[in-house]
């Protein structure tokens, strides 16, 4: 039986008028370059007068409701993808997937244990010999019919990805989507000239990769791990998050119907125990995971001493530091958008935010004004923000963080007073001032919409701050003065270092983390090395 799976949007206000309608407008053409993140839809206030008139205007202007209509059919109950086909897992068991925007179960689906594991080995075993011994532009051709049939179901898959995860529609519809068809797009290119990017070498594929994604970017991070895979010739078993597997099962489709040889792909559901035994399987030749920290370490644990090859792409507690001298309005919006993009379920948020002395009153004094207009609600609706928290697990541990951040001694700011939807798994986005190093919310990885700000003093005090932690995923500089940046970006132990901008992806550049947030990189040239033999 199909579902109906766009619901229109409830939002208790509404004011359908043509004020809203131009709101509306004002937030199109204030949407940043990617199309991420909308401004205010009432100008941000500068003084207090501003200030006061917007507050004195909240409840009487509100976003008229703007629910993403289009129809995406969910089947009841979901097989495993093997050897090409969709098949009952062996034991028969299944769980539930749910829309965490409102607590609704979407679909049945299966549950592989190490017998379907092992059957999804085989068909990949079986598939090896001729899917790597294909001329590399054969493959690239399976590869750009893929992106492309991506770009022609974009749409369904925005929703569907939004309705499993809790995402904002704009946003699975302007960055996760487009991203994904353009990790198949770009190793496409590769398949082809893979002797290039190892010059003087004879690349060959590892052989049968088994690939664990997280549920934070349930398809892209599928498009991260299986693009560069096949690119290079190897089979794969991918398993998705347990929360988000429905565009993962989408996407299984789109490689029947692109007629990928059975077995090349397999795609197996399931939770941890599923996970381990791909990991512990003897027939796998390669294992990549991204996820938590602690997963990662029981991973490695797991293939040490075997010939499997491993890349780790793990937690992060990334530093976003603003100088005195920088653009402090556009800054701001890089906070926003550094630690409040997909509710801060982000490996790569910027979520410890160190301010220069001089400026701090100025940046939390805008940074809660601009926290106040975003909007926090129905995901499927397009002027949301901050969609749902992707499970009732995640968001009890995001409140365990909240109230261990105000026992520590730091100060909660989390404005906003329009009412949340009654059901589903939401939380307010807020930072906390008065926060010290050693506060446990400036030191572990939270995954949620929360901030904590702290200061420093001068570049290398920002420095020493930045990177006093065992992560090393990614880093934030704002400033004027190229020099500055340079030193700064040079001295940040962090895979990633944005400047002037956050949170900013693409599949040509390399992604991945230094320390604990594990080892290997993801896209661009650097990619390929985890996906080939030299
Ligand atoms: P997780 O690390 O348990 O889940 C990630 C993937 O690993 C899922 O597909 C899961 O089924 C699988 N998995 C779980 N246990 C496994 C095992 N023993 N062997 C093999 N695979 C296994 O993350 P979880 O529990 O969903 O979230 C907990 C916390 O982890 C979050 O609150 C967040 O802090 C962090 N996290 C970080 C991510 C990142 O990208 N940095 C992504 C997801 C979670
Ligand atoms: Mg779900």
């Amino acid at each position: 039986m199909a579902k109906s799976a766009a619901k229109p949007a409830q939002r208790t206000k509404s004011a359908a008028s043509a004020t809203a309608a131009r709101q509306n407008e004002t937030s199109r053409n204030g949407a940043n370059v990617n199309g991420q993140r909308h401004a205010a839809g009432l100008s941000v206030a500068r003084g207090t007068p501003e200030r006061n008139q917007r507050d004195s205007l909240a409840g009487i202007w509100d976003y008229a409701p703007a629910p993403e209509t289009s129809k995406v059919t969910i089947a009841d109950r979901y097989g495993l993808f093997i050897r090409g086909k969709f098949t009952e897992p062996r034991a028969g068991k299944a769980f539930a997937t749910i829309n965490p925007a409102n607590e609704e179960r979407l679909s049945e689906i299966a549950e592989a244990d190490g017998a379907d594991v092992d059957a999804a080995v085989s068909a990949a075993r079986e598939a090896l010999p001729r899917w790597s011994s294909l001329p590399g532009a054969e493959r690239g051709k399976f590869l750009y019919r893929i992106a492309r049939r991506i770009q022609e179901r974009a749409r369904e898959l925005a929703i569907l990805e939004t309705i499993d995860g809790g995402k904002p529609i704009k946003e699975s519809r302007d960055v996760d989507i487009p991203l994904v068809a353009q990790h198949f797009f770009y190793h496409a290119g590769w398949a082809d000239k893979l002797q290039y990017a190892f010059p003087g070498r004879s690349p060959r594929p590892i052989g049968v990769c088994g690939q664990i994604i997280p549920w934070n970017f349930p398809l892209l991070m599928a498009a991260w791990k299986l693009a560069p895979a096949l690119a290079c010739g190897n089979t794969c078993i991918l398993k998705p998050a347990e929360t988000t597997s429905l565009t993962a099962l989408r996407l299984a489709e789109i490689f029947a119907e692109c007629e990928l040889p059975p077995g090349v792909v397999n795609i197996v559901t399931g939770a941890g125990a599923t996970g381990a035994a791909i990991v512990n399987h003897a027939g796998i030749d390669k294992i990549a995971f991204t996820g938590s920290t602690d997963v990662g370490k029981k991973i490695a644990m797991a293939v040490a001493g075997t010939s499997k090859r491993l890349t780790l792409e793990l937690g992060g507690k990334s530093a976003n530091i603003i100088f005195d001298d920088a653009s402090i309005d556009q800054a701001v919006e890089g906070i926003i958008e550094g630690i409040y993009f997909n509710q801060g379920h982000v490996c790569c948020a910027g979520s410890r935010l160190f301010v220069q002395e001089g400026v701090v009153s100025e940046v939390v004094r805008k940074l809660r004004i601009r926290l106040a207009s975003l909007r926090v609600g129905d995901p499927l609706d397009k002027n949301t923000d901050v969609g749902a928290i992707n499970s009732r697990e995640q968001l009890t541990k995001i409140e365990g963080y909240l109230r261990l951040g105000a026992d520590e001694g730091g100060t909660l700011c989390q404005p906003g007073s329009a009412a949340l939807p009654k059901k589903g798994f939401y939380c307010r986005p807020c930072f906390f001032t008065g926060v010290q190093p050693s506060h446990t919310i400036a030191r572990e990885e939270i995954f949620g919409p929360v901030l904590a700000v702290m200061t420093f003093r001068t570049p290398e005090e920002a420095l020493l701050r930045a990177n006093n932690s065992p992560y090393g995923l990614a880093a934030g500089v704002w400033t004027d003065k190229g020099s500055k940046i340079l030193e700064i970006a040079r001295k940040l132990e962090a895979g990633v270092v944005w400047l002037n901008t956050y949170n900013k992806f693409d599949a040509a550049s390399p992604f991945g983390g230094f320390k604990e947030s594990g080892f290997g990189r993801e896209g661009g040239m650097h990619g390929l090395r985890a996906y080939v033999e030299v």
